[in-house]
């Protein structure tokens, strides 16, 4: 059954066909679909467009078939209709003859599919939402279990300066609550219903569209009909949020990555999230992290192909919009497994206490603190970061580190480094200074640990959920 043919002589080729039956992807869509048309039939009764008995026995049966599909008693096909649009029609016709075909009264697939859109949005990026919760809450974990770790820290891939793990863990922490709340933001931006817009100029009959939108949880109605066929910028703006979200992932993959390498050697990952080789014995590979890595690269492609497909659209709806589903349903789908796999590699994190230290007391990484004591006993630090350099020079030609430098080297430097100055170069001593809001010191971490904790339970609790 197609929802048009009438004013059609030949039937579509089989090939258009296939080119653009959407029904093959759309069927995600199918819950959010009924649970809309249901609102519809509803307002309908209302509108005076149908009878009120008539209103909710039509209601009721779509509500009943969407039960149906949320319970897998019946399964949307992957095709043998346009779109789940149709499909869905064709169903309740099937159970309810003449009744189902009043339901499409005054309403158009374009702004069907855009409700339907946004209502199928809103429940992913609450389930996004809850995913990165739950990531913070394996970084909160692993803080709490070595968060007091020395851990060297890098700029430039080189070893910069000191700091504890849990700092490292706090970093991440920041930037997934960043990319959790962009997320809310643009579930918020979504929650506004175009139902009643019609195909583009508004419904023909009269609509209480703030009660409809009200009554499908939407925060508002639409403003402006033709805007709300029309608009994909609440799709690009989730898509944008998560491919933003998928380079925190990565680079968070990155960092664990390089940490776990025969080179570095700080942590080890679990064996239930690496591989083996199948030639190398020895191999242990950080697949998942890598997996997570690479997969950002999608994100970033589906934000890429919605904005190329907007871009020039003339206003109001043209096919082409439906191209935006796949990369909407893909990102959505892979960045929740992205998400989902990263809590699982952060419990499986071993920390290697000693090969960290040993790593952030190396490379002279201590040598800022060098030049801090200097300009502690007067020397300009410009000068001090001079004689610091020097230092590092000395102790690079003998191979040693700074402190192990005997102190008359030290001292040939500057006659002011005492012997004083050797409790200040471990890298205990050099967490500890950094003791300003947002620093690295030991208190510092443990209070932005405790206050993370009771940000990330503040918003599970915001999102009307259990905290992750
Ligand atoms: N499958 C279509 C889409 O995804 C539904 C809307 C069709 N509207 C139309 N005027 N042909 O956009």
């Amino acid at each position: 059954m197609s929802l048009w043919g009438g004013r059609f002589e030949r039937a579509p080729d089989a090939l258009f066909r296939r080119f653009g039956d959407s029904l093959r992807f759309d069927r995600a869509l199918g819950e959010a679909d009924l649970t809309a048309s249901a609102a519809w039939a509803r307002e309908l009764g209302h509108a005076g467009v149908l009878s009120a008995d008539d209103a909710e026995r039509l209601a009721t049966e779509i509500e009943r078939l969407r039960a149906e599909v949320a319970s897998g008693a019946v399964v949307i096909p992957g095709e043998g209709a346009e779109d789940v649009h149709s499909w869905a029609e064709e169903v309740l016709t099937a159970r309810l003859g003449d009744l189902a075909r009043r339901l499409h009264t005054g309403r158009s697939r374009n702004d069907q599919v855009a409700t339907d859109l946004r209502l199928w949005l809103r429940d992913a990026l609450d389930e996004r939402r809850v995913e990165i919760g739950r990531v913070r809450d394996a970084l909160l974990r692993l803080a709490g279990r070595e968060g007091d770790a020395i851990f060297p820290g890098y700029t430039h891939l080189q070893r910069a300066q000191p700091i504890l793990f849990g700092h490292w863990c706090l970093a991440w922490d920041e930037a997934l609550a960043r990319d959790a709340a962009r997320l809310g933001d643009a579930r918020r931006r979504a929650s506004a219903c175009p139902l009643g817009s019609g195909a583009l100029a508004g419904s023909a009959w009269p609509i209480d569209r703030d009660r409809l939108a009200a009554s499908l949880g939407f925060e508002s109605a639409t403003r402006n009909s033709l805007d709300a066929v029309s608009a994909r910028d609440f799709v690009l703006e989730a898509l944008s949020a998560m491919a933003i979200c998928g380079t925190t992932l990565s680079r968070i993959a990155e960092d664990l990555i390089f940490y776990a390498s025969g080179e570095a050697g700080f942590i080890e990952l679990g064996d239930e999230v690496t591989s083996g080789s199948s030639l190398m014995p020895q191999k242990k590979n950080p697949d998942a992290l890598e997996l997570i890595r690479g997969r950002a690269g999608r994100l970033i492609g589906a934000l890429m192909t919605v904005l190329v497909v907007v871009k020039g659209l003339p206003s109001a709806y043209n096919k082409d919009l439906q191209e935006d589903k796949e990369p909407l349903f893909d990102a959505m789908a892979h960045g929740g497994m992205a998400l989902r796999m990263l809590a699982i590699v952060l419990d499986s994190v071993l920390l290697h206490r000693d090969a960290a230290r040993a790593a952030a007391q190396g490379g002279h990484a201590n040598a800022t603190d060098l030049a801090d004591y200097l300009v502690e006993r007067g020397v300009p630090f410009r000068t001090a970061h001079e004689l610091a350099g020097r230092a590092v020079r000395l102790a690079l030609s003998r191979g040693v580190s700074l402190e192990a430098l005997p102190l008359d080297d030290l001292r040939s430097i500057s006659a002011l480094i005492d012997a004083d100055v050797l409790p200040r170069l471990t890298p205990e001593a050099v967490v500890s200074r950094r003791n300003v809001h947002g620093g690295t010191a030991p208190a510092r971490v443990h209070a932005a640990l405790e206050a993370a904790r009771a940000r990330l339970d503040l918003e599970g609790a915001a999102r009307g959920r259990a905290a992750p």
